[in-house]
């Protein structure tokens, strides 16, 4: 489905600040797969996924997805097949518009805001409900008006609005309160399960890291370091993960929110 072959970014080339964020990383995701991705601040995570998605072009590698080489597509062209969720509620959905005519926008139906049928309502309404946050009474509401729970949730919902190939979450529930995270999560799990959607989600709580979908990759200075999935998955615990993180980085896990997650 998803295939990185040796892919490499160095920032800043020749300059003092020059610094190799991803060192010829190699990655067969299949079909499905929901995988989340860990590692210390730095290791490369984020610049992982903005490399899928195009933000910027990779130094050297491939990227297919889907059987088609995406490696010098446009970030917006790749937007069509790839949905993406941040750590700011605030990214994503557009807070003077209504929720309605948010969902409007992410089920890219022609027309103007004026021409959303009562069918479209209903099926915003009923999609919304699913979230189990009321939302589907606000529709009118402007969506700067909810809470960053609420918006990631919704923003959730409008990135699958459309089953996109490929969803990638960076760390999408690292700014809300603890139980409104676990919330999002399980709405998270839910959709993905629901839609088969394949995932890359980065997250600093390595108790999810193992909870959620099938497989867990670990990072560190650019390269993945561990990669476990199955039986083996299933028998790992969180004090493994730091142990194992230990052994293969030569350092302790430094990342204070990861501990204490
Ligand atoms: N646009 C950029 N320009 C220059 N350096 C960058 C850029 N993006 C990332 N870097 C550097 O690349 C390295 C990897 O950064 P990245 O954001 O991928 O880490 P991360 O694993 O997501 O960390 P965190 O857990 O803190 O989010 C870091 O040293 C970072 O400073
Ligand atoms: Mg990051």
């Amino acid at each position: 489905m998803l295939e990185l072959n040796k892919i490499s970014k160095t920032f800043g080339r020749g300059t003092v600040n020059e610094k190799k964020a991803l060192t010829d990383i190699s990655l067969k995701v299949n079909k499905g797969d929901f995988i989340s991705i860990i590692g210390s601040n730095g290791a490369g995570k984020s610049t992982l996924l903005n490399a899928i998605s195009g933000v910027f072009k990779v130094d050297s590698g491939s990227i297919i997805l889907d059987g088609t080489d995406i490696t010098s597509m446009s970030e917006h062209k790749r937007a069509a097949q790839i949905g993406r969720l941040f750590q700011d509620p605030m990214k994503g959905s557009a807070p003077s518009m209504s929720i309605e005519d948010n969902l409007y926008l992410a089920s890219g139906k022609r027309g103007w805001f004026a021409h959303i049928s009562a069918a479209d309502r209903r099926e915003f309404r009923e999609r919304l409900s699913m979230l189990g946050m009321g939302l589907e009474d606000r529709m009118k509401h402007p969506v700067g008006l909810l809470s960053g729970g609420q918006r990631q949730a919704l923003t959730l919902l409008m990135a699958t609005y459309n089953v996109p190939k490929l969803l990638l979450l960076d760390e999408h529930t690292a700014a809300l309160d603890p139980a409104t995270a676990e919330k999002v999560l399980d709405i998270t799990r839910t959709v993905i399960e629901e839609n088969g959607i394949t995932c890359l989600m980065i997250t600093h709580n390595m108790q999810s890291a193992l909870e959620l979908g099938n497989r867990t990759i670990m990072m560190n200075d650019g390269e993945i370091i561990y990669d476990v999935s199955g039986e083996k998955r299933r028998s790992t615990t969180v004090e493994d993960l730091l142990t194992l993180f230990k052994e293969k980085a030569g350092e302790k896990l430094s990342n204070d929110r990861m501990l204490l997650a």
